[in-house]
């Protein structure tokens, strides 16, 4: 035999009998506003793991960073992009009902906050988002908000007035600090640092797992541990992804959003943990003790103007929550 037809022959009969085909992957994008190593990151990455491992890798999450969270809402809703994990901060301009749970000093503490979201209450919610071509998965988080700021320790509210503050491109958060007296200026995330370097703002108010992993003591002297606000996070999907899995991978998909929750909640409350020491060892200036019943004083108006213009049974309903 031709000496090429052998080498030919011999390659055909080493060749497994049954070559397992080439795997077909199906990739799911999901983007986030913060480095992967946060609590998002470790949301997303706890979904990535989960979901492949549960469907044998037919299917490929890729998680990417972008920092606008608005552009990645309005992708998902277009289609151009499967999912994202959010701040509530843009969502009241896709789902206005989910400013009810942005509202000041609404959420006692974490549990608070998280039993009122798990419950009955933030699944209602959830379902909102279908009306607005938008599919709410689970309710994740960023954290109870603090200010920092470039000009002077903030004490008390009257510390706050005439203070150039980022907000949120959301509604209540700028009624808030308007009514504190503040300049309030709504920009995207990506636009902060800059923003604070040239001085367009004095300052900005993040959770703590955020002004760590952004390293915003860099451009941020002081640091006042208001809590003034909770910070739900959401993932959102289009619901064509959704529609495209078949009833198991459905399943999978629920499962891997809920250890997505566990891990970014374990995280946030690691980083709470920790992270206001790191900060003092950054060098910023910390307030801790804050007069809360100041600031919910200070906001009354504001207060007034939610329960007319948002749902003011449901902000009841919220707040007098309690565990069964
Ligand atoms: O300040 C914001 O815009 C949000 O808290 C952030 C940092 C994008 C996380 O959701």
């Amino acid at each position: 035999m031709h000496p090429t037809r052998r080498a030919a022959l011999a390659a055909v009969l080493a060749a497994p009998l049954f070559a397992a085909p080439a795997l077909a992957q199906t990739q799911i994008t999901i983007q986030h506003a913060l480095p992967l190593d946060s609590h998002y990151g470790a949301g997303a990455t706890a979904f990535k793991e989960a979901f492949e491992r549960a469907t044998g890798n037919r299917y490929r999450v890729v998680i990417q960073r972008n920092d606008n969270e608005r552009e990645m809402i309005e992708s998902v809703q277009i289609g151009t992009l499967d999912c994202t994990i959010t701040s509530t901060g843009p969502v009241g301009n896709f789902v206005p009902e989910v400013r009810n749970v942005d509202v000041p000093f609404l959420f006692r503490d974490y549990d608070h906050a998280r039993g009122v979201l798990d419950s009955e209450i933030g699944q209602q919610l959830l379902q909102r988002f279908s009306a607005r071509g938008l599919a709410g998965v689970v309710w994740m988080e960023n954290g109870f908000r603090h200010l920092t700021n470039s000009r002077r320790e903030v004490n008390r509210p009257e510390d706050v007035r005439g203070l150039k503050v980022r907000t949120m491109e959301n509604q209540v958060h700028m009624r808030a600090f308007q009514t504190l007296g503040a300049l309030p200026t709504p920009m995207a995330f990506s636009e902060l640092v800059p923003a604070l370097q040239q001085g367009t703002v004095d300052g900005q108010e993040n959770p703590i797992p955020v002004i760590v992993a952004n390293n915003l003591n860099q451009v941020q002297r002081y640091l006042t541990l208001t809590g003034h606000v909770y910070s739900p996070a959401v993932m959102i999907c289009n619901p064509a992804t959704l529609q495209r899995l078949n009833q198991a991978d459905r399943t999978a998909f629920m499962e891997a959003a809920r250890a997505a929750q566990k891990a970014n909640r374990d995280r946030v409350s690691a980083d709470d943990a920790r992270g206001v020491e790191e900060l003092r060892r950054r060098g910023m200036t910390v307030t801790t003790e804050v007069d809360g019943e100041a600031f919910r004083s200070a906001l009354a108006p504001a207060f007034a103007e939610y329960e007319r213009q948002l749902d003011g049974a449901l902000l009841r309903r919220m707040r007098e929550w309690r565990p069964n």
